[in-house]
């Protein structure tokens, strides 16, 4: 199972999913079931780390962000990944723009996971401190429903 989350700089909220869902896979014992990466829709800041803020609010809970490096989406990530999970509307347009014809990963909305279907996890770019403490809120809720989700389909198929 690949698990790719996407948003528009990959600075900021993708890769705080990335490391969120990785601890929480590990607390679940699915570390080595599942594979887990983060992307940007542009490329403004590939090769870089994540946002010093955002690095900042993780550790505070406990995430270490500070060896990720922003990469930009790919047409090769359409068929890679199972699970293409945006973090906005516009992330997703985008994305779906991109995809191939007939490709069978499903792709969506993060916060679908915390049962907040058509909710955005809001851009903390431009922002205070506050929300990256409003993401950090959002995607541990939604990690751990995601995380629900795979255990539970792994349960169906024993
Ligand atoms: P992210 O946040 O999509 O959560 O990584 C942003 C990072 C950078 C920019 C916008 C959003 N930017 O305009 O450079």
């Amino acid at each position: 199972m690949r698990v790719l989350f996407v948003c528009l700089g990959n600075i900021c909220r993708s890769p705080t999913a990335e490391g969120v869902f990785r601890r929480r896979l590990e607390a679940r014992g699915l570390s080595h079931r599942v594979e887990v990466d983060s992307c940007g829709i542009a490329s403004w800041h590939q090769g870089k780390a994540p946002d010093p803020r955002a690095v900042e609010a993780a550790a505070q809970r406990g995430f270490d962000l500070s060896t990720l490096r922003a990469r930009q989406l790919n047409a090769e990530d359409f068929q890679a990944f199972d699970f293409l999970l945006a973090m906005d509307h516009d992330n997703l347009s985008a994305m779906r723009e991109q995809a191939p014809e007939g490709m069978s990963a499903h792709m969506g909305l993060f916060l679908e996971f915390a049962g907040l279907p058509d909710k955005a996890v809001p851009d903390p770019y431009y922002g205070g401190e506050e929300g990256f403490e409003e993401v950090l809120d959002l995607v541990e809720r939604a990690a751990e429903g995601l995380v629900e989700e795979i255990a539970s389909r792994r349960e169906a198929c024993r």
